[in-house]
């Protein structure tokens, strides 16, 4: 059989959907092997999760190196000395540089909370409340040089109906939890 994939995960906040990717393999439904949890806030809350959940984690800070290219190439080597296959972006807040992009050529993924094209960027649930926008939801997508814009893989909507912002970010992130570790493990049965 073959192995299973290697993935990193990139996160730079809470990390509720790095919880729900590594309950899904502790589960088994999805068959993968996180190598790395990896982090440019040191303290992020991910970093009690990854512990909590045995999975080693590393985190940077970008301002200890001169310029993007060089902290990718760290990052770089160290996910290749793992081994590691896949990138995944769950909620880690900066854009992918060349370097990174060239490594993992179709093999990084984010997921982002609104149905994009619509509502790129830095808080889209606050974007889409503010827009009036009749419909909220959950975008994973393989990742490009630009903001959001790589093409869609799976995408989940759901009316607003005047619900209230915080029900509509729970809505979102109950998709979220639900639709990324379910999105990798297709991908990674491919
Ligand atoms: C998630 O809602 C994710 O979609 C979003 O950050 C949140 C991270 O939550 N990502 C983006 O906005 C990317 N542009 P988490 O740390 O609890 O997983």
């Amino acid at each position: 059989m073959k192995n299973k994939i290697k993935i990193a995960v990139f996160a730079s906040g809470n990390g509720s959907n790095f919880q729900a990717i590594a309950d899904a393999v502790k589960a088994g439904s999805l068959n993968t092997e996180i190598a790395l949890v990896v982090t440019d806030r040191p303290n992020a809350y991910v970093v009690e999760r990854a512990k909590q959940a045995n999975i080693p984690s590393f985190a940077f800070m970008p301002s200890d190196y001169d310029s993007k290219q060089l902290y990718e190439e760290m990052l770089k080597e160290k996910l290749a000395s793992l081994q590691v296959e896949w990138i995944v972006l769950a909620g880690f807040m900066r854009l992918i540089g060349p370097v990174l992009l060239g490594a993992y050529e179709n093999r990084i993924v984010n997921i982002h909370p609104s149905v994009l094209p619509a509502f790129p960027g830095k808080d889209a649930i606050g974007q889409t409340m503010a827009a009036g926008a009749e419909a909220a939801g959950v975008t994973v997508h393989y990742v490009d040089a630009g903001m959001d814009t790589g093409s869609i893989i799976a995408q989940e909507s759901f009316k607003v109906n005047g619900r209230s912002r915080e029900a509509v970010e729970k809505e979102i992130h109950a998709i979220e939890h639900r639709l990324y570790p379910a999105t990798l493990q297709r991908l990674f049965t491919q």
